[in-house]
Formats: structure tokens, sequence, C-alpha cells
């Protein structure tokens, strides 16, 4: 067994479980995702949407409503609602990131051009509330709208963070917070509250939501570092590039010497970045324990995010959704 087969295992188990729900998910995006007027919709939305990508998100709002034995079909348009905000997010974040690559394919912004990415990922936004409004559910459509304005606040607060090697990790989480995990916790809790659970039930989902994006951003961003291309489906290395500091960086410029820290401000702050440069500052990652750090800090969450279901009765789906918290981390782990 490969190291992929261990990592994709208790997702693809909740895949399986839940696979009438995720068909009936996939069979709405597909729907949704043309437009009979502007043929460019359709060619960017099959190109993204068609690669797949985990659907980790809209797998989490099934899960979440099923555990409360939901019955109904307005989990599905959640999930899907859940998934399009997401698709609408990564076609905007590459053109933002001025990434390459993304689900192992070109990005839309380099096959078409900035302009469509941007575009069409402002329609899907514009589908996922029409979506969401289907289930005339006023709390879901609260959550849904406020978790979307979070990450594109979590977006522009790391705009501003990026290329100032003054941000330190409260800011960092305050970044992650938003731009990932706000829309994990939304994924759970409207999942919970369509299937009518308790206020403490909701709780638990949305705290379990919130600690396994938190997680899941933590570990995207080691494999930046250290990652295979292939595996991950994008292009490693495009933080620093980008000059972001996310959290193995901050690690490690907080442990810098005189001299390391003249690296970062060259090559962070300055943006004066030679051939040779990545691979120093992997150096000074791996000479400062700050991946290791890193890691550990990322498990700390999964376990959190294990712990927040506790509260729960004991089932399967649950026990599904506790091991998806091991899944996240095991890319790294
Ligand atoms: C990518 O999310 C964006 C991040 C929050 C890091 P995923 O890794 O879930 O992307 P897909 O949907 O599987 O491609
Ligand atoms: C993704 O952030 C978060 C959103 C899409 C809002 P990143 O820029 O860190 O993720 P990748 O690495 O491009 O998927
Ligand atoms: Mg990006
Ligand atoms: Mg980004």
């Amino acid at each position: 067994m490969g190291k992929n087969d261990f990592v994709a295992k208790p997702l693809d188990r909740l895949s399986e479980l839940l696979a009438d729900d995720m068909a009936a998910v996939d069979g709405l995006l597909r729907d949704r995702m043309v437009s009979e007027h502007a043929p460019r919709i359709p060619e960017v939305t099959a190109h993204l949407i068609g690669a797949g990508g985990k659907r980790l998100r809209p797998l989490l709002t099934v899960a979440s409503a099923r555990l409360f034995d939901y019955r109904g079909t307005h989990h599905q348009l959640l999930a899907a609602t859940v998934e399009f905000i997401h698709t609408a997010t990564l076609l905007h974040d590459d053109v933002i990131d001025e990434s390459r690559q993304r689900r192992g394919r070109p990005t839309a912004n380099l096959l078409w051009d900035n302009k469509s990415s941007v575009l069409v990922g402002d329609y899907l936004f514009s589908r996922s509330f029409q979506l969401m409004v289907e289930t005339d559910n006023m709390r879901v459509m609260a959550i849904l709208s406020n978790a979307s304005a979070t990450i594109a606040e979590g977006e522009v607060l790391q705009l501003t963070a990026a290329q100032d090697l003054r941000t330190d990790e409260s800011v960092y989480l305050q970044v992650v917070r938003g731009k990932t995990a706000a829309l994990f916790s939304a994924a759970t809790e409207v999942g919970a509250v369509i299937a009518g659970a308790s206020d403490a039930h909701v709780t638990a989902l949305r705290d379990y939501g919130d600690a396994l994006g938190i997680a899941f951003q933590i570990v995207d961003d080691l494999l930046d570092y250290g990652g295979v291309s292939e595996t991950i489906g994008k292009n490693t290395g495009d933080d620093f590039r980008e000059r972001k500091l996310t959290l193995p960086v901050i690690k490690a410029v907080a442990l810098a010497s005189a001299e390391e820290r003249a690296f970062w401000t060259r090559t962070i702050e300055a943006g004066d970045q030679r051939d040779g440069d990545l691979e120093h500052a992997m150096e000074l990652l791996r000479r400062h324990g700050a991946l290791d750090a890193a890691r550990r800090d990322a498990l700390d969450w999964s376990a959190r995010a294990r712990q927040a279901l506790s509260v729960l009765p004991q089932s399967e789906l649950r026990d599904k959704l506790a091991d998806l918290a091991d899944f996240v981390t095991a890319r790294v782990a």
C-alpha cells in the first residue's frame, strides 16, 4: 500500500457511505455550472469542475446533515452551494496568486485570462446564492453569506500581511480562519442546522469545521514547501515567490540570526529573489525546526477537531468524520 492509498482512505470511505448524496450534489453542480448566454462560462467551469477536486466541503455538509438522520434533499442544495463558493474562490485565488496549476491542470487564468477567471468566479458565487435560496431557510442563508464575507476578508488581510515580516502567528491564524476555515465551519454548520440539530450539536459541528479548516490550511502551507507538485496538483514554492508569511516562515523568522533576517528582508520584504533562494529558505526552515513545529500545530488542530465531535452520540458517521481529521494531516504526518 502506497502512502497515497493510506492518505485517501478516510475521504473515500466517507464518500462511499454518502455516495447517493454526493452523486446528487455532482448532478446539481453540473446542471448549474452552465450558462446558455455566455459560452465562456461552461468552458471555464467544465475545465475546473470537470477536473474534480476532493469535494471535501460538500461531503462535510452532507455528512453533517446525515449525522442527525436528515431525510430531505436540502442538504444537497447546501453542499452544492458550498462547493460553488469554494470553486469561485479558487478562480479568484489563482488570479491573485498568479498560479499556473490547479487540480493537476493549467489554471483558467493561464488558459483563458484573468478577466474570464474573475467574471466566471463572480458567476459561480451568484449561482451559489441561487442554490441556497431554494432551501428557503433564513438561518442557513445567514451562515453562508457571512462565510462568504469572511473568506474575502481573510484574503484581503493576507494581502496586507504578505511581504511584512512583522506578521505573527496570531495574524496568520486570523487569515487562515477567514480564507479557509470559515467555509469548512459553514459547511458543517449548515448541514447540522438544516437537519434540525440542537444548539449544542450545531456548535460542535461548527467547532469541528473550524479546527479542521485550520489544520487543512496549515498542511496546505507546509506542502507548498515540501510537497510534490504531481501529488497535490499545484505548483510548489508559490508562497515564497508570492512573499507570503505562512506559518513555517513566521516560525523561522522568529528564530532568525541577523544574517538570516537579512535574507528574509531581501527575499520577502524587498522581493529581490535570486536563483537558489527557495532552496536556502527551505534550509532555514529545516535549521530552525519550523516545518516540524508547524506540523505539530496542524496535528494539534486536527486533535481539536476530533475532540469537538465527542459531545455527539456515537455513530459510524461521527467516527468517519473524526477519521477525516487525521486524513487532512496525514499528508504531512
Ligand atoms: C484548496 O482546497 C484551497 C485551500 C483552502 C488550500 P482543496 O485542496 O480542498 O481543493 P480541491 O477542491 O480539492 O481542488
Ligand atoms: C486558498 O488559499 C484559500 C482560498 C481559495 C480562499 P491558498 O492560495 O493558500 O491555496 P492554494 O494553495 O492556492 O490552493
Ligand atoms: Mg493560491
Ligand atoms: Mg491564495
